[in-house]
């Protein structure tokens, strides 16, 4: 059974000068969040925009003990999934908060998985030019990924994530706890995530990982902790030093550039956005060891621990090389021509190279699976 801790929760700052915020992460809480928006100077008015699968679980609990510590709170739940990141649903919800008399001083809190930070965020961006922003990621994607870095948005039919606005909240709570609920697909792929940051950034925190993944995905209170903060100190890192993404923050699109092409072929229906990240990490490893001088035992490690933890190594079957290619190239990261990859100089190294051919790519995705 996962052991329960609470007392001192960690706590990493995201340094962004005047936008500089906490992210306080552990066990239970979720019933604190009173207690670390205090210092924030917050109005006493909020509104918290959470999905159908997560309010039920959580925002009754959430609203109440704000109530309990005098905020006026009322809680806004749309359907769970990916269709609720649209300009229809920003809208509905927009529309709904002058009713509620929200001013400049009141605040908005996303309680839920990445779409309930992304859709949330765009609607605090925009209010009023921009209200308080809290966000309380639940699922462990939000919790390593979204919730820190401030990019907010909703997709249009054309493609995802194309409106939006980088909008920095001014506090995250970080709830390991809520990971519980996490249906264990939707964790695994997280922790896809987890893995790129280990890969990109940190080879200690990738040797961990190999050693106590299980331990991470059997939610063990003390493992999970470990996991997210250092995903959390090392993508706050990269978002301090490159906050609006012209340079160093494309690191962090690791497996995505064939991650990306996967997801569009399905037409994001049947496979999660962490399986495709694995699946794309893998052939990323592969053009490493081909272009950037990554050892051949490196991408084994790398395959082995995403193997490891139950995540796809290949999506071969399901697409011919041909398409995938033909996808990439109309993925909105193919700058002037060229599409540009992430890859690993070693584990915990990158470089951003446009020497990547598409024979190299086609040869890969042939090669490694
Ligand atoms: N802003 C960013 O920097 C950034 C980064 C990466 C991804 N994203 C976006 O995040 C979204 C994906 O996020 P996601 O994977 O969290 O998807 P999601 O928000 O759809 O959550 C996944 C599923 O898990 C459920 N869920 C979440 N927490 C739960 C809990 N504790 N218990 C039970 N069920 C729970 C949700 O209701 C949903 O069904 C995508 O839209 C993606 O574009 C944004
Ligand atoms: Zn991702």
């Amino acid at each position: 059974m996962p052991s329960i801790t609470t007392g001192k929760p960690e706590q990493v700052r995201v340094a962004l000068g005047e936008r500089s915020h906490d992210i306080f992460i552990g066990d239970n809480l979720l019933d604190r969040t009173a207690e670390f928006m205090q210092p924030l100077g917050l109005g006493r008015r909020g509104v918290v925009i959470s999905d159908t699968n997560v309010a039920p679980l959580y925002g009754e609990a959430l609203c109440q003990s704000l109530q309990r510590a005098d905020y006026e709170i009322a809680l806004l739940t749309v359907t769970a999934g990916e269709s609720s990141k649209s300009l229809r649903q920003a809208n509905r919800l927009l529309e709904k908060l002058p009713s509620l008399r929200l001013d400049r001083q009141s605040f908005i809190i996303a309680l839920g998985g990445g779409v309930a930070g992304d859709l949330a965020g765009f609607v605090a961006a925009t209010y009023l030019r921009g209200i308080n922003f809290i966000q309380i990621p639940t699922s462990l994607l939000a919790l390593v990924d979204s919730s820190v870095g401030g990019k907010t948005g909703v997709n249009l039919p054309q493609g995802k994530n194309l409106v939006g606005a980088f909008y920095q909240p001014r506090l995250v709570v970080a709830d390991t706890a809520t990971l519980k609920t996490l249906p264990k697909r939707e964790l695994r792929s997280g922790f896809a995530e987890v893995i790129k940051y280990g890969a990109i950034c940190d080879a200690a925190f990738f040797r961990w990982l190999e050693r106590d993944y299980r331990r991470v995905l059997r939610l063990e209170s003390d493992a999970v902790r470990k996991a997210v903060r250092r995903c959390c100190e090392l993508k706050a890192k990269v978002v301090s030093a490159d906050e609006r993404e012209s340079g160093l923050r494309a690191i962090l699109n690791f497996g995505h550039t064939i991650g990306h092409a996967m997801e569009a072929l399905v037409e994001y229906e049947g496979l999660l956005h962490g399986e495709a990240v694995a699946a794309g990490m893998c052939c990323a490893g592969c053009l490493s060891v081909k272009r950037a001088g990554l050892k051949c035992a490196d991408a084994r490690r790398l395959r082995g621990l995403i193997k490891a933890s139950g995540l796809p190594t290949h999506l071969g079957a399901q697409f011919t090389p041909e398409e995938l290619l033909a996808a990439m190239w109309l993925d909105k990261k193919a700058l002037a021509g060229k599409v540009r990859f992430v890859l690993l100089k070693r584990l915990g190294a990158t470089v951003v190279s446009d020497q990547v051919t598409d024979s190299d790519v086609e040869e890969v995705l042939h090669v490694c699976r």
